[in-house]
């Protein structure tokens, strides 16, 4: 638990939850007795192998998801439904296909107020920033997969959000790309001290990018590790090279395969 945690200002904090699904064919559970907390200004990175109930905790989180048992809050409250305050960006961009570029930046701006003159150049401001300059005016479907996905990840920025969730953002991407985007977010965060819960399949990223990094077991998902990481910042093409970054990602590495030998197989 981080010192800011600690004290009682986690931004979010979910508590013993778990999450089962309803189903024909029977109940599955998807997460159990997950605890983590994301203090103010805090990046933290959840990282679990595909299927072990990452983006259910994302749904959870964001307050689309109802938890079977156990608690969500945000700045201590408890979370009842979607919140103004923070912002998601999807495993799948879900942009509003009659909407452009810019309509669907501007998007929850829209959902609150008419978007003015200065909402305008903000989200010119982040569609540059993804790399998109050029293609305001143009719709979802004339854009490649990983385009659409920097649409989903500028409107996740657009109205200033406290906590920002974002479930594997960058797998879509091309690995050019995804290093830009990376880095963008890395320095987007270090200037606005938002909370950030990065959800990943890769230990890299995690490490790269996280002040703690929370590994999740093969489902039922369940905390296997709350690994601190502290490289210095801002992490750069010589962290990747360092020795306590290989480090950091050898360990890691090591939890997944003694899971996949051993206990993990279900
Ligand atoms: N709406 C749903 N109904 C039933 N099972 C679901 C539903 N959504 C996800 N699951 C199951 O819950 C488990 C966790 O899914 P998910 O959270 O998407 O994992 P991850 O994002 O880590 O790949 C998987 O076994 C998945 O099949
Ligand atoms: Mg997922």
């Amino acid at each position: 638990m981080s010192a800011s945690a600690a004290a009682g200002t986690a931004r979010l904090s979910i508590r013993d939850l778990s999450v089962v699904y309803k189903a024909r064919r029977g109940d599955l559970t998807a997460l159990e007795a997950v605890s983590l907390e994301v203090g103010v200004s805090e990046f933290v990175a959840v990282l679990g192998p595909s299927g072990c109930g990452k983006s259910t905790l994302l749904g959870i989180a964001s307050g689309l998801l109802a938890p079977s048992g156990g608690a969500v809050l945000i700045d201590g409250q408890a979370v009842r439904g979607p919140r103004r305050d923070v912002g998601i960006v999807f495993q799948q961009p879900t942009l509003l296909p009659w909407s452009t570029v810019l309509g669907n930046v501007l998007a929850p701006i829209a959902a609150m107020t008419r978007p003015g003159a200065q909402h305008e150049t903000r989200a010119r401001e982040l569609i540059r920033l993804v790399r998109l300059e050029g293609f305001e005016n143009h719709y979802p479907h004339e854009l490649s997969g990983g385009m659409q996905q920097r649409v989903a990840i500028a409107r996740g920025f657009m109205h200033d959000p406290s906590l920002l969730l974002m479930d594997e953002p960058f797998a879509a991407l091309d690995a050019m790309t995804r290093e830009h985007m990376t880095d963008e977010l890395q320095s987007m965060w270090m200037r606005t001290g938002k909370a950030v819960l990065f959800i990943t399949h890769s230990i890299p990223e995690a490490v790269y990018l996280a002040d703690r990094v929370i590994v999740l077991s093969a489902r039922p998902g369940t905390v296997r590790e709350v690994l601190e990481i502290d490289l210095p910042r801002p992490r750069t093409l010589d962290t990747l090279g360092s020795t306590a970054f290989t480090g950091l990602c050898n360990h890691l590495r090591r939890l997944f395969r003694q899971e996949d030998a051993g206990e993990g197989r279900r």
